[in-house]
Parts: structure tokens; C-alpha cells; sequence
């Protein structure tokens, strides 16, 4: 299947990253290689390590940018980003861009069990090796944890009732798949306004299921630690929860005398950028530079 991942924000990423020919950058969320393929191309002969933790998006990835030397690209999750530099025989980077969250791939292929729009199996694992599902989730959390997922990672004022319908309809069945899931809610709390109800409990049950919180500050502190003096780490995220941390550990970093914060406010898309690419409309990208 062909997917396309327009790459968000690239002309900020790229000036924002200072880039050099002789430079080392990291790209941590490697994807379909839009964001790689960009710094390649604009800083010819640098060196690029590309890590997903999504071995499917890695071979994409390979493919597109077979063209390219220096290039390495390994499947690892970003939070270990220090030791996958340094298992290369490196120890510093001149920058690192890091593009959280799901890529096209995860939510247009088959059968990942993203999207609450299709009727596949309830997936949601960026890693297809890992272990825990969003169906294990659903189906064997107690209802205060699964309302607890859903109100922390989902910012769902209906978590408590959703988590209870999702109790009472699982006694009966198994719930196995995404479209089965998004109706069990949307009975539970009817529809308001445009937004499908289920977007916000799918979005809980995708970061819970990934750990992407947990991963998201451990790869500032990982990637702060490889930061050549000078260079620039940039990070767009999604929604609020992703954006909160990145502001406060580059703020924690900045107080440390580490980092130089260079994104006052983060930034954000251009109205026509928004307009030609529906999923960059949330994302802001945070810059900060080691000192
Ligand atoms: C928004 S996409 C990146 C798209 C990419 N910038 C492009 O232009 O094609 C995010 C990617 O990060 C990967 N990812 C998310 N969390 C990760 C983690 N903790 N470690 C490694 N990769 C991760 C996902 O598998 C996905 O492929």
C-alpha cells in the first residue's frame, strides 16, 4: 500500500535545525523519512541516524532514502536514543528532531487498530512486538483504571461513564475491535458537535498503550545528554499533554544552564500549511539549543 506522511512544519524544522554538511543530526521519529529525507537533502553529506520504533515504517523509510550515505536507521524506541548513538561508535549529535505521535502509516494501513473509523482489530502498537494491546487494555482493566486512562490521557470529561459502558458491554463480549470500541462510547455519551466521541478515549488508550508520555520525557533527557554545544533540538508535538512536558523540560534544562530556549511560544503551522495538510492544524514545534 502507498502512504504519504506529509511532513509537518518542514521548512521551520530545517532552519530551526542550523544544519551542516559536516553535521550529525538524529531524527527520532523517523516514519515515512519526510523529515530525514528533508535534512539529507539540505545539508548534503551530513550523517543521519533515523530511529521508529515501527519496524514497517523503518523499511518505507529505507527505501525512500536509499540514495543517501551516512544514513543509519535502526528500530528502537527514542527514549534509548543515547544508546543506539553511542552503539554507532558516536557521542555527540549536532541536533535532533523529534515529530511525536502517529504517523499516516499507522492510522491509513491496515489492521494497525488506530483509527476509530475502521472495523480492525483493537490494536494501536506503534511496536508490533510488544505485548501490550489496546484490546488487553479494554478488555482486563479495572473500570477506576481504564476511567483513570481515559480521563488523564484523554482529557475526557465523560471518562467515568465510558469507562463503565465498556465494563458492562465486555461481560457480554469480548470487545476486539476499533469500530465495535467507538460505538460502546459513542451509546455511552451520544454525539455533540463534530468531533467523533471516541476520538479523545482512543487517543488515551493509543498513548497508554505506547507508554508516549513516559518515552516523550525520557528522549529530552536522552537527547539533551548528546547535544553537541550549539546544537538544536526540536520537537513538535500533537496536543497538550505532549507540548506540556516538552515545555517544561526544556524550561527544567534552561534552569539547569543547559539549554538556551529559543521558541519563546512554540510555533505553529501557517494558515496555508493547515489548510493543505489537516493533520499539522494542532501541532507546535518547540526549539531549544544546547549551551
Ligand atoms: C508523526 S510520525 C513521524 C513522521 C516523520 N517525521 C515523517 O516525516 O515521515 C511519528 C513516528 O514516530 C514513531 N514513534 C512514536 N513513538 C516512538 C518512540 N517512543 N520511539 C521510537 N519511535 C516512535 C512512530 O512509530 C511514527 O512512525
Amino acid at each position: 500500500m502507498d502512504v504519504i506522511h506529509v511532513p509537518v512544519m518542514l521548512e521551520e524544522v530545517l532552519a530551526a535545525l542550523e544544519l551542516k554538511s559536516s553535521g550529525i543530526y538524529i531524527d527520532a521519529t523517523l516514519g515515512l523519512g519526510g523529515h530525514a529525507e528533508g535534512i539529507l537533502q539540505c545539508a548534503q553529506g551530513c550523517t543521519l541516524i533515523g530511529i521508529d520504533r515501527d519496524e514497517n515504517a523503518i523499511e518505507i523509510a529505507r527505501e525512500r532514502l536509499k540514495g543517501f550515505e551516512k544514513v543509519h536507521l535502526i528500530k528502537n524506541r527514542f527514549s534509548n536514543m543515547k544508546d543506539v548513538v553511542n552503539s554507532l561508535g558516536y557521542e555527540k549529535v549536532n541536533g535532533i528532531i523529534l515529530d511525536a505521535g502517529v504517523s499516516t502509516l499507522h492510522l491509513k494501513a491496515e489492521g494497525r487498530g488506530f483509527s476509530f473509523m475502521r472495523d480492525e482489530p483493537l490494536d494501536m502498537r506503534m511496536d508490533q512486538s510488544s505485548d501490550l494491546t489496546a484490546e488487553k487494555v479494554v478488555n482486563s482493566y479495572k473500570e477506576k483504571d481504564l476511567a483513570d486512562i481515559i480521563y488523564q490521557y484523554g482529557e475526557e470529561r465523560y471518562s467515568r461513564r465510558i469507562a463503565k459502558s465498556i465494563v458492562f458491554a465486555r461481560r457480554k463480549n469480548r470487545i476486539t475491535s476499533c469500530k465495535e470500541l467507538a460505538t460502546i462510547i459513542e451509546k455511552a455519551v451520544g454525539r455533540r458537535g463534530r468531533i467523533h466521541p471516541a476520538t479523545r478515549s482512543f487517543q488515551a488508550l493509543r498513548i497508554k498503550v505506547n507508554s508516549e508520555l513516559d518515552e516523550l520525557s525520557k528522549a529530552v533527557d536522552s537527547g539533551a545528554e548528546l547535544l553537541e554545544e550549539k546544537g538544536r533540538f526540536c520537537v513538535l508535538s500533537y496536543h497538550s499533554l505532549e507540548d506540556r512536558i516538552v515545555k517544561n523540560a526544556f524550561r527544567k534544562l534552561a534552569k539547569e544552564g543547559l539549554f538556551r530556549i529559543i521558541t519563546k511560544k512554540p510555533i505553529v503551522p501557517e494558515r496555508e500549511e493547515q489548510k493543505l495538510n489537516p493533520s499539522s492544524r494542532s501541532a507546535k514545534l518547540r526549539v531549544a539549543e544546547k549551551i
